[in-house]
């Protein structure tokens, strides 16, 4: 069955009666958009806007609606204001609360004065339901790779000793420890390991989730489960040493928080580019 096809997973309409207390706050995470404020332009080869418009249909078809929308980052390719409104114009008309974390290709400054106001540089607690989503800021102003500052990992530590006994999810762009691909684990968070170090102290952390990566991944480190999450445009290849592409297509991630602290998640991608893929090597 064509991923198109399948039923909605989060379609109410016609079983109201299993929205029970029981009933879990759907969440889904879009990852690394890269669009232009131009829109002929492309990303390897990608019109990017496009491939975000079949990732967000396919959304639309299989887990509709959404309580909340995350976009981690790496929003815009090129820092243009206008495609920063055009995506507060897009999401707004959803219908949906979208909460936006800042990647490497992104001007924070820009993100909040035209795309969602209540980012913020460093920690930002979003309650939903009855849990808690820890977004973090992981950017360094000019740098391809991250960094979770002093205040972040202090906020991380507080929100551990004051949060009772809500489970938590944790979003940030970046990765937080070598994914097995060289040329992009010299772009993970620099202080992964103390980031590491303090989340591991938090059981009630159910995951801790990024983007950056362009890829679908599960690692596990210190009692933590940490994912990656496919772009809604270009693929990387797993596991290469050098720049590659992958064939796989654009996709999103998709998550049921039940409040008993169970966490179910996926990942749904589409059946083709919009337009053709060439596996162009030799820079990113
Ligand atoms: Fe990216």
């Amino acid at each position: 069955m064509a991923e198109t096809d399948a039923p909605n997973a989060w379609d109410d309409s016609s079983s109201q009666d299993l929205r029970t207390t029981a009933a879990p706050f759907r969440l889904l995470q879009l990852t690394d958009l890269h669009l232009f404020g131009v829109s002929e332009r492309r990303l390897l080869g990608q019109d990017t806007q496009r491939t975000l418009e079949s990732v967000l249909a396919l959304a639309q078809a299989r887990h509709w609606p959404p309580d909340a929308i995350v976009l981690s980052g790496d929003l815009v390719h090129d820092t243009e204001p206008a495609a920063y409104r055009f995506l507060r114009e897009r999401f707004s008309g959803l219908g949906v609360p979208y909460h936006c974390i800042p990647g490497n290709h992104d001007r924070l400054d820009l993100l909040v004065g035209h795309l969602d106001a209540s980012a913020v540089s460093g920690l930002r607690v979003v309650a939903a339901d009855a849990w808690d989503l820890l977004l973090l800021d992981s950017t360094i102003p000019n740098e391809a790779g991250g960094h979770l500052s002093d205040s972040v990992l202090a906020g991380l530590a507080a929100h551990r000793r004051a949060a009772g006994e809500r489970p938590t999810l944790v979003f940030l762009h970046h990765h937080l420890q070598p994914l097995g691909s060289r040329w992009i684990d010299t772009m993970q968070v620099d202080n992964g390991a103390a980031a590491l170090a303090e989340l591991a102290q938090n059981p009630r952390i159910r995951a801790v989730i990024c983007g950056h990566v362009h890829q679908d991944a599960e690692q596990h480190a210190r009692g933590l489960r940490l994912l990656a999450t496919p772009s809604t445009c270009v693929q990387f290849l797993p596991g290469s040493d050098d720049f590659a592409l992958d064939s796989r297509t654009p996709g999103y991630r998709w998550l049921e928080l039940y409040p008993d602290g169970h966490l179910e998640t996926g990942i749904v991608r589409t059946d083709a580019y919009p337009e053709p893929l060439t596996l162009v090597t030799g820079g990113y």
